[in-house]
């Protein structure tokens, strides 16, 4: 077993902060990502939070500031659960990193994302039994972990407009997988925001507070943005996910017999859509064929696609693309063109396979 109870084989890009992505054959393997092969994305050393010691306060613009145990969050409020697909805003980074450098930034592959089944409190009834006030615009989520690459070094903080955090489907998770949460997934408790980038699905989280502005810390305000330019001072919060496929077998490399090769991959259309149509390309973009592509498992899940193609014998190219169920296709943002960082990068994803 690898470090944090991760397969073997896990493509660790840190190893404190640990940040680790699955083998593309790995995650491929199921519609809900095993325990040991989910990955993390960390900014700081883990917490070794005691649960019994563990306290999650909710406090700013409410009317009655609560502090909840495990126990009390368990037993004062219904549990609900869903599959959900975890995506990190850096995902498929190499792929933009083949169009164009991006300096300074890990080079995740396609398997910065992983699904699993959440079960927990719905974060709306923790708020609205703590009476968030109307003029509450956004909701905040704090953790102890404290972050060397934050500037100033910070325990990380993000926020949500409370629409979002309101919404049903946002969970405070204390077991994932059947299980309770691992401490490098954020035990005791952590966030699940549906179909947001990974960065607002906060781990080991300790306050939630109900504010008038964003967050002001380092990784609301400075990171997960695309930053400010000229001609845009504001630049973009990044939030909810753009659509994005990649293709996870055979790996990028591979050297294959001549014959039928099944390629898989998935897609991901974010929140509140559905991936309508995966198209795989093998000669650089000018004819497409459609890949078979699965049914969701949850409302904010990632689907699997599969397609046989008859390779000819050389050096071949596969790319893939995606079409969502509002009709926007890949790439849908100019991503490549102005995203410094390689944010929620939607770059066709790209194979290069060699048939003997
Ligand atoms: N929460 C805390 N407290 N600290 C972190 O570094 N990383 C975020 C998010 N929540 C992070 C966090 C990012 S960027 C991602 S992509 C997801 O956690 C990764 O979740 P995982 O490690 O469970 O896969």
């Amino acid at each position: 077993m690898g470090m944090w109870g991760k397969r073997d084989d896990m493509v660790v890009h840190g190893r404190e902060p640990f940040d680790a992505e699955p083998p593309g054959a790995a995650l491929a393997r199921a519609a809900v990502t095993p325990t040991d092969t989910f990955y993390s994305r960390n900014h700081g050393p883990v917490p070794r939070l005691a649960p019994a010691d563990w306290r999650l306060t909710v406090d700013g613009l409410v009317a009655r500031p609560l502090t909840l145990s495990l126990d009390d969050l368990r037993s004062r409020f219904d549990a609900a659960e869903a599959t959900v697909t975890l995506q990190c805003a850096g995902n498929r980074r190499a792929d933009l990193t083949a169009v164009r450098a991006v300096p300074g930034e890990t080079p995740w592959g396609p398997g910065a994302l992983s699904t699993a089944r959440f079960r927990g409190a719905r974060l709306a009834d923790v708020l609205a039994h703590a009476g968030i006030a109307p003029e509450a615009a956004h909701v905040a989520f704090q953790a102890p972990d404290v972050s060397p690459s934050a500037r100033p070094p910070q325990p990380y903080e993000v926020s949500v407009p409370s629409d979002r955090a309101l919404a049903p489907d946002v969970l405070l998770a204390w077991a994932m997988n059947g299980a309770p949460l691992p401490a490098v997934h954020g035990a005791p408790l952590r966030v699940v925001v549906p179909g947001w980038i990974g960065a607002r699905s906060v781990k080991w989280l300790t306050h939630v507070t109900a504010r008038t502005t964003p967050s002001d810390g380092y990784f609301q305000a400075v990171a997960y943005r695309l930053p400010p330019t000229g001609d845009d001072p504001e630049g973009v919060t990044l939030g909810p996910l753009p659509l994005n496929c990649a293709v996870l077998t055979p790996s990028d490399g591979a050297v294959l017999p001549r014959g039928p090769v099944e390629v898989t991959g998935y897609a991901l259309a974010g929140e509140g859509r559905t991936v309508a149509r995966v198209e795989v390309s093998t000669d650089g973009g000018r004819a497409w064929s459609r890949a078979a592509l699965e049914a969701p498992a949850g409302p904010a899940a990632w689907q699997r696609w599969r397609t046989t193609l008859d390779l000819p014998p050389g050096d071949v190219r596969v790319m893939a693309r995606a079409w969502d169920s509002s009709g926007a296709g890949m790439p849908e943002s100019p991503a490549q063109v102005w995203n410094p960082k390689g944010y929620v990068n939607n770059a066709w994803p790209r194979v290069r396979l060699r048939v003997r």
